[in-house]
């Protein structure tokens, strides 16, 4: 079966290249409006999402998060960390951090489902995306709290995951399917 909605699911890559172009706000907003009408548990929507589009920022959240790689054995490190000049946010003109509220179980999972949709609405416009785990290492240094405010979370939520977004200045085959995932019981 093939519809629009299929071939954007297969159409989606992680992008870790971007062009220099900012999103416009018709873009950005449309975004943020796929973001917030995901579903969540019990409808808690234990989200909060920030829109980083300021480089400065960014840049000292990745040197946050290298420091904290660096002191990290070697081979536990992710081997992303081998190129001296790996940027965490890969240079994208708007990476959007969520935020979660605090004693949920479901808000790992809430945020990923929120961080899905923005991913795919940023497919249907044309624009790139890659979801990103690997700022948490920020919140783990001693500017932990001094980001959080940055950022703006809501007091005493955490990080959950981010999104960079924007025009992908790269090209990805899809992703192997791993076999063995799928079984049905008749
Ligand atoms: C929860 C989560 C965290 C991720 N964190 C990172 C990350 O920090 N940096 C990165 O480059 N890619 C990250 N990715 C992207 C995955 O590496 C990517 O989805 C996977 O390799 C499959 O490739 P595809 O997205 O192109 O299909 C993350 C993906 C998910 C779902």
């Amino acid at each position: 079966m093939q519809n629009e909605t299929l071939s954007l699911i297969s159409a989606r890559r992680s992008h870790r290249a971007y062009e220099n172009t900012p999103l416009t706000k018709e873009q950005l907003d449309a975004l943020l409006k796929a973001a917030v009408e995901s579903p969540s548990a019990v409808n808690r929507q234990p989200w909060h999402f920030t829109v980083v589009r300021s480089q400065a920022l960014l840049d000292k959240m990745n040197e946050a998060v290298w420091e904290q790689m660096m002191k990290r054995e070697a081979q536990k490190r992710s081997p992303r960390f081998l190129d001296g000049n790996f940027h965490v946010f890969y240079h994208a003109p708007t990476v959007i951090f969520i935020s979660g509220m605090p004693d949920n179980p479901y808000t790992p999972i809430d945020g990923g489902i929120a961080v899905e949709n923005i991913a795919i609405a940023a497919e249907s416009m044309g624009l790139g995306s890659v979801i990103l785990g690997m700022p948490r290492d920020a919140f783990a240094g001693d500017q932990a709290e001094a980001f959080k405010k940055a950022l703006q979370f809501p007091e005493g939520w955490d990080f959950v995951i981010a999104i960079a977004v924007g025009v992908p200045a790269d090209t990805k085959d899809a992703h192997p399917v791993k076999e063995d995932r799928i079984s049905f019981v008749d």
